[in-house]
């Protein structure tokens, strides 16, 4: 989607703080890369998710009931998080269709294909679509009940006003009784998300430093890696982890395919992530703004990070 990386780049590096969205760290180096940070030691927010699941799959499945499941998946990763679901939903001779939607079409048929080898008998219908736009065209099978997977704490990536309005807008997009079952990494000690988000082998700054490799070839873009370092900060007044691209020196970068020419000054920085951490309180604030209820909330042996099983009330 080359025109939409051109808006935000141009719109995110005219903006006095420059910052460029995380939406476009996915492309599909990108997507790899991410699947490789997540088996990083330090890297515990899917380690601790994958131990949610998979002592806790047999409730979730009871709770979904005995109806036909449509079960959409926003961003499958290499789909092994819905792999441990639909294995149990399975198990429980329910009737599953698998639906995951992901913008990098590379990373979406690789689990579609690896999932399609794991379950014989499984309908899968990968959806290639920003997640608005996938949910939008999903259809709501008949007496079937849809249950959406948002894992790895993604909702974490918006900031709070359009985390709001991103839930709401999935939640309008669902018949009553549809199930959402989010990711919430949550709260703790400083050092912890620090390693997690500075690692040693250096994946998630190769991660950060990839949405420049990206508009070099996308844009026309003329940006050396060697002149900007990766920055994570905690803010403790936000909750949230930060990431940042840090300039080492003045210079100026030509972006072809804008007919643009960015001015950068040493030590200036452009923001490229957020990472929020919630607490229980803020999970259950965000689900009644957003007028979804609480029905489970499932957690790690350490108390690092929640699945929350919200129900749409209306
Ligand atoms: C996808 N998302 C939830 C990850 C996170 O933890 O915010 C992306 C990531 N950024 C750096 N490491 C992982």
């Amino acid at each position: 989607m080359p025109n939409l990386l051109a808006q935000n780049i141009k719109k995110g590096l005219c903006k006095p703080q420059k910052m460029i969205p995380s939406s476009s760290f996915y492309d599909d180096i990108g997507s790899a890369l991410f699947n490789q940070i997540t088996t990083l030691p330090e890297y515990y927010l899917t380690a601790c998710e994958m131990e949610i699941l998979e002592s806790h799959a047999q409730d979730i499945s009871r709770q979904m009931g005995e109806a036909p499941i449509q079960l959409v998946e926003l961003g499958p990763g290499d789909g092994s998080k819905g792999n441990i679901l639909i294995s149990q939903l399975l198990k429980d001779r329910k009737k599953v269709t698998y639906i995951p939607i992901d913008i990098s079409e590379a990373s979406l048929l690789s689990t579609a294909e690896n999932l399609r080898s794991c379950f014989s008998d499984l309908m899968i219908q990968p959806i290639h679509a920003d997640y608005i736009n996938g949910l939008n065209q999903v259809k709501e099978g008949g007496g079937g009940r849809t249950v959406v997977l948002f894992l790895g704490s993604s909702i974490g990536n918006f900031s709070a006003e359009d985390g709001r309005h991103f839930l709401s807008e999935l939640r309008s997009r669902l018949k009553p009784n549809a199930f959402l079952l989010c990711g919430f990494d949550l709260k703790k000690d400083k050092e912890i998300l620090m390693n997690a988000y500075s690692d040693k082998a250096g994946l998630t700054r190769d991660f950060n430093m990839n949405l420049l490799t990206r508009i070099n070839r996308e844009l026309g873009g003329t940006f050396y890696h060697e002149k900007f370092n990766h920055v994570a900060v905690y803010n403790e007044t936000q909750n949230q982890m930060e990431s940042y691209l840090e300039c080492t020196e003045d210079h100026h970068v030509d972006i072809a395919a804008l007919d643009h020419v960015v001015s950068f000054k040493k030590g200036e920085l452009i923001f490229t992530e957020r990472s929020r951490k919630y607490s229980l309180s803020d999970i259950e604030t965000l689900s009644i703004e957003t007028g979804f209820h609480i029905q489970e909330n499932y957690s790690d042996k350490k108390g690092y990070f929640v699945d929350s099983l919200f129900v749409n009330q209306e």
